[in-house]
């Protein structure tokens, strides 16, 4: 008999792991940044978001982490001379925090990946990629333009793509996607809202999918 208090037994010791360390970085709202905190607390993600960075000074996402209590930088693009530059200055400003694994969650700058954050970066974008690239990714495409593109390719069916960031703009592999349909009544509001919905499930999934199989990531990078 156990009344659930005594002491874990040397055998339940050391068999779990800590949370994967998540560091998030936004441009906008944080919607992105709640959802996950949400499926955190819910017990649905085993990771913790160590730190925020926003590429936008005043941008909703830093107010979100600091109800948290998550540690937010700002640090803006304008700053640096170059897209090398400016990503050298956020995995510098995140690298105290050791994150296992960086997450863009509505971030709109490019991102140089050098070889030691290969692989650890990943990407959320509101479109089925690799197929809607031409149109519907890259520099300048997202939000409602995403899908403004989307409709006016005739497209009937969208979704979002988790992918691996690499140093093509909104091309690196696919992790996971989620298809939805395009209705003939659609407008870019209409579908930005039916593909965020996705997004609240596919990109923890996508999370839980990339960790599982890569063990690596809790070591050291390059
Ligand atoms: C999401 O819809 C995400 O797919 C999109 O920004 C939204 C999240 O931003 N990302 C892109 O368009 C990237 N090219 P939010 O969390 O600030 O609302």
């Amino acid at each position: 008999m156990t009344d659930g208090n005594e002491a874990p037994s040397r055998l339940d010791t050391g068999s779990k792991v800590d949370p994967w360390r998540l560091a998030l970085l936004l441009s906008g709202t944080g919607r992105t940044l709640e959802n996950l905190l949400a499926t955190i607390a819910r017990g649905e993600l085993d990771a913790r978001v160590v730190a925020v960075v926003s590429s936008v000074a005043g941008a909703r996402g830093l107010q979100v982490a600091d109800s948290a209590g998550i540690r937010g930088y700002l640090v803006p693009r304008r700053a640096f001379e170059s897209d090398a530059a400016f990503s050298t200055a956020v995995y510098d400003t995140l690298m105290p925090h050791q994150p296992h694994l960086l997450l863009l969650a509505g971030f709109l700058r490019r991102l140089v990946v050098p070889p030691a954050w290969e692989g650890r970066i990943l990407n959320i974008h509101p479109a089925l990629l690799p197929e809607a690239a031409a149109y519907a990714a890259g520099r300048g495409r997202y939000g409602v333009h995403v899908h403004a593109a989307v409709l006016a390719n005739g497209d009937t069916r969208t979704g979002a793509t988790v992918h691996i960031v690499d140093n093509d703009y909104d091309a690196g592999p696919p992790v996971l996607r989620a298809e939805i349909p395009v209705a003939p009544h659609d407008t870019p509001a209409t579908l930005a809202a039916r593909v965020f919905a996705a997004e609240r499930a596919l990109y923890p999934a996508a999370i839980r999918r990339y960790v599982t199989a890569h063990p690596e990531l809790r070591g050291d990078r390059g």
